[in-house]
């Protein structure tokens, strides 16, 4: 009993230590980050993520996971409604960024959603459920089996009718599934070394929404099929 309370805390504090590794790789990289993301892939990477979102209905409460530097925010909050938004990320730099462009955006409005924003991981989401959850290129940060399970959770925040926007990278039969490959792997290697992921490949993400018994709605392609977004919606019997 007592040497089971020891395991459990120490798989605590090598949990938290991960986590603060981390944060401190995506803090390092947070204020580079756009614009190198927009240079390596000719601005595709936010053309992706940004193209299904005047197809979502609008609603009471939307979950970013993930968000980043908060370009994603402004454009829901320009182009689709949701009275609420929780933004949640691992990065308190990547966090602080989302905020000042709120705040510019919030000088150009009259009105603003409210918006809440958390630092923090999947552990962190506050209780409660979401018409909508949106994850841009954060589904990549995780192995097979972690995936599992924060879709598990993420699954479980979302409503019944609710839309769930993903966007990421995709690997494709041919030689251009070779190509994401061999970048994807390229990328792991710097997020490896600057301590911000532990994952050495691309895990499967269709298989990772059929487990959670989710299925897409709409579908398109970006850079020659490396990247891909997805609409998809629970059913409302779930
Ligand atoms: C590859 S970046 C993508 C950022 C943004 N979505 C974009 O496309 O520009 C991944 C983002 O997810 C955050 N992140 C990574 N792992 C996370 C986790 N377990 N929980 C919350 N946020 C996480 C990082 O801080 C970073 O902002």
């Amino acid at each position: 009993m007592h040497k089971r309370r020891n395991a459990g805390s120490k798989k605590e504090n090598r949990e938290s230590s991960l986590t603060r590794e981390k944060k401190r790789g995506f803090n390092l990289i947070a204020p580079v980050y756009d614009f190198f993301a927009g240079l390596a892939f000719f601005g595709s990477l936010w053309r992706a993520q940004s193209h299904f979102v005047t197809s979502l209905a609008p609603v009471k409460k939307t979950l970013i996971f993930g968000g980043g530097t908060g370009r994603i925010l402004v454009e829901l909050i320009e182009k689709s409604a949701s009275r609420e938004y929780t933004y949640v990320d691992i990065s308190e730099k990547m966090l602080s960024r989302a905020k000042k462009r709120l705040w510019e955006l919030s000088k150009t409005r009259k009105s603003m959603p409210k918006v809440e924003f958390i630092c923090g991981t999947q552990e962190d989401i506050p209780k409660g459920k979401f018409n909508t959850i949106v994850t841009p290129f954060i589904l990549d940060c995780f192995n097979e089996a972690d995936l599992a399970h924060t879709m598990r959770q993420l699954n479980d925040r979302l409503l019944p009718n609710g839309a769930w926007l993903f966007t990421d990278f995709y690997i494709a039969e041919g030689s251009i599934g070779y190509l994401t490959r061999f970048v994807t792997r390229t990328l792991y290697l710097f997020f490896n070394l600057i301590g911000a992921l532990r994952v050495a490949q691309l895990p499967n993400f269709s298989n990772a929404f059929s487990a959670v018994g989710l299925i897409p709605q709409k579908e398109k392609y970006f850079l020659r099929k490396m990247l891909v977004t997805r609409l998809y919606c629970k059913s409302l019997d779930a």
